[in-house]
């Protein structure tokens, strides 16, 4: 394989920058072949002893619309989480800080003020819309695999999203997918002993949503990186 970033395509400088979260789309849909590519692309991620224990299910078009509702049925029924991994239910410190600051610059950017509690809750039920996204990939593994494990979804998530980047298509990564996975196990038919990591709604941006003004930044390397070299 070359090198050279193919015609019409991001190097990988390009897409890594281009990349960040998308949370409002066209109706437009990927073409097939350039969801194969994607895929395709995708599938090269690493993992432990090279298992590849990522599943990944793909809804577009009226499938996705169709999932999207069965999801914010069971959201509006008022029916709690029932995550199949176990999370942290709050930040603490920077860690919080930098929570607060995301959610100023997502909420600053849709209009939303601070204490707009109805605001607040229709933002978070765009999630189960898939931000109007045509197509949703939801990423799963074997329930018993750990956090370990869970690490190569993650590296396949991304090189996903920058295989989308790259290919100039927009997505969000969404834990909050995973917050109801009997949706997906019965949607998908998604054998029981696998669990629920996360969702990915993805297609092309509609620059005129407001939420899609959102810019994050990152802290200096020196805060994350500890270089020891003597
Ligand atoms: C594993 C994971 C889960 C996420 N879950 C959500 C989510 O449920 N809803 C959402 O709007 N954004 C979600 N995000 C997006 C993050 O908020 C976003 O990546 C972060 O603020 C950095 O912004 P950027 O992606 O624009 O660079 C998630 C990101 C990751 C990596």
């Amino acid at each position: 394989m070359s090198n050279v970033a193919p015609e019409g395509t991001l190097s990988f400088e390009e897409a890594v920058m281009a990349r960040r979260s998308v949370r409002g789309f066209l109706d437009t849909p990927v073409p097939a072949e350039t969801l194969r590519t994607i895929f395709t692309l995708a599938q090269q991620a690493p993992s432990n002893c090279n298992i590849q224990h990522w599943k990944v299910m793909v809804a577009s078009g009226q499938a996705a619309k169709r999932l999207s509702q069965k999801f914010i049925d069971v959201v509006l029924s008022g029916k709690g989480p029932e995550p199949d991994f176990d999370r942290l239910e709050k930040f603490e410190g920077i860690f919080r800080t930098r929570q607060v600051e995301t959610a100023q610059a997502l909420y600053g950017a849709m209009g939303i003020e601070r204490d707009d509690k109805e605001g607040r809750m229709r933002a978070a039920l765009r999630n189960f819309e898939f931000f109007n996204a045509p197509h949703v990939a939801l990423l799963a593994m074997p329930k018993d695999f750990g956090e370990v494990l869970a690490l190569d979804v993650g590296m396949y998530a991304q090189t996903l999203m920058l295989a989308m980047a790259a290919h100039g298509v927009g997505s969000c990564a969404q834990a909050s997918l995973s917050n109801y996975p009997s949706v997906i196990r019965d949607f998908f038919g998604l054998d029981d002993h696998y669990g629920l990591l996360m969702g990915i709604s993805f297609g092309y941006e509609d620059p005129s949503i407001p939420a899609n003004k959102t810019r994050v930044p990152r802290t200096s390397i020196d805060a994350a990186v500890q270089f020891i070299d003597d």
